[in-house]
């Protein structure tokens, strides 16, 4: 399998979750090498158009590359997709059919010098999607004590020996490499046992530290929700279960009418469902895939589609504002929407 280029991961699942049709719109928040975001060109076209978002400028380069030949329908945007709404909104990109988020890292970042995403490499204890941003993972391990080094690998790496980490990442310092941090970590818990090296929770900790990403994830799925039109779909891939957790507990608690704790005996939250779970089951790579693609083997995609209560979403004259309609879907554009809209374009 090549390593230099990403592989993308349930590709066939994603399109037929995202349910692609001709002349759709569609989101790719997480762009990367831009494989899924070819196939939905692909089958969108004649007529589809794609947003696509990385916060890494180098995932936009390798994209923009290997998605010239649609150039006039796709508009890649580097961005973090916790601006997802505003980025909608300032390239006039909604409502949409779907949105697509492939979580974590490409093979480009994995592999790619310098980026210190990876213990494979010996590099700079970096771990920024976007070198703007002000954190690297070398600035956490060198500079947090050791109660936040332990509470954050615990927490991020759901790692059960933090504490005998952070004490000796906290003893060995400056550490400022991968290789450096890796074998700290050995020293501290001991040699690979099976084939996942002990390094590798430490590293997912600090990479989710570095780039927030649970707190983004959160408020993007909040934020994609409001941008899909009546039976848009939302379509997450995710690669551990702190990432499959959030999915799964947005997609369960938007697709109910209340939400109200148990043994309250009427509704008081008055919370109305805006997804419908399209499939309840989780969906995940097949064996052929998995032996192809080893990455893909923790990949897990839940989906679920836009719903409308009947009387939202009117405009002040109680008829609904039409943005455009296509056989396949009614589309209103969301009053809430347009109110968000103005507000932006006024600030
Ligand atoms: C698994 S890769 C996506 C691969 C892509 N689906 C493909 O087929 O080539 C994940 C990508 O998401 C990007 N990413 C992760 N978190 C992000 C965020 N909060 N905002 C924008 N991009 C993000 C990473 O930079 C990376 O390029």
């Amino acid at each position: 399998m090549p390593t230099s280029t990403h592989v993308p991961v349930l590709l066939e699942e994603t399109i037929e979750a995202l349910s692609v049709q001709p002349g759709g719109r569609y989101i790719d928040c997480t762009l990367g090498g831009g494989g899924h975001a070819a196939a939905i060109l692909e089958r969108s076209s004649p007529g589809g158009q794609l947003l696509g978002i990385d916060a890494d400028p180098e995932a936009i380069r390798a994209a923009r590359k290997r998605l010239g030949a649609y150039r006039s329908s796709s508009l890649l945007v580097n961005r973090n997709f916790v601006d997802l709404q505003a980025t909608c909104i300032k390239y006039d990109f909604f409502p949409v059919h779907g949105i697509l988020f492939d979580l974590g890292l490409s093979s480009l970042q994995l592999n790619g010098d310098g980026r210190g995403f990876s213990f494979q490499h010996d590099a700079a204890l970096d771990m920024r999607f976007n070198p703007e941003q002000e954190i690297t993972a070398a600035d956490i391990v060198n500079k947090y004590s050791e109660d936040d080094l332990d509470h954050l690998i615990r927490k991020y790496g759901e790692e059960g020996f933090s504490h005998w980490i952070a004490r000796r990442i906290v003893k060995e310092r400056p550490i400022e490499t991968t290789l450096q941090l890796a074998q700290v970590v050995e020293q501290a818990i001991g040699r690979r046992r099976g084939r996942i090296h002990p390094a590798t929770k430490t590293f997912q900790a600090l990479r989710i530290a570095v780039n927030q990403e649970l707190e983004h994830l959160e408020a993007a799925l909040r934020q994609a929700t409001e941008l899909l039109g009546s039976e848009g779909r939302l379509v997450v891939i995710s690669y551990h279960s702190l990432e499959d957790r959030i999915v799964k507990k947005f997609m369960q608690r938007e697709s109910r009418d209340c939400i109200c704790p148990p043994g309250v005996p009427a509704c008081v939250c008055g919370h109305r469902a805006r997804l419908r779970l399209v499939n309840k089951r989780v969906i995940t790579p097949s064996r052929p895939e998995i032996k192809f693609n080893p990455r893909s083997r923790s990949a897990k995609l839940r989906v679920a589609a836009r719903i409308f209560e009947p009387d939202g979403y009117h405009g002040s004259s109680g008829e609904p504002d039409m943005l455009y309609t296509t056989e396949a879907f009614g589309w209103r554009k969301p009053a809430l929407l347009e109110k968000i809209r103005m507000v932006f374009l006024a600030a």
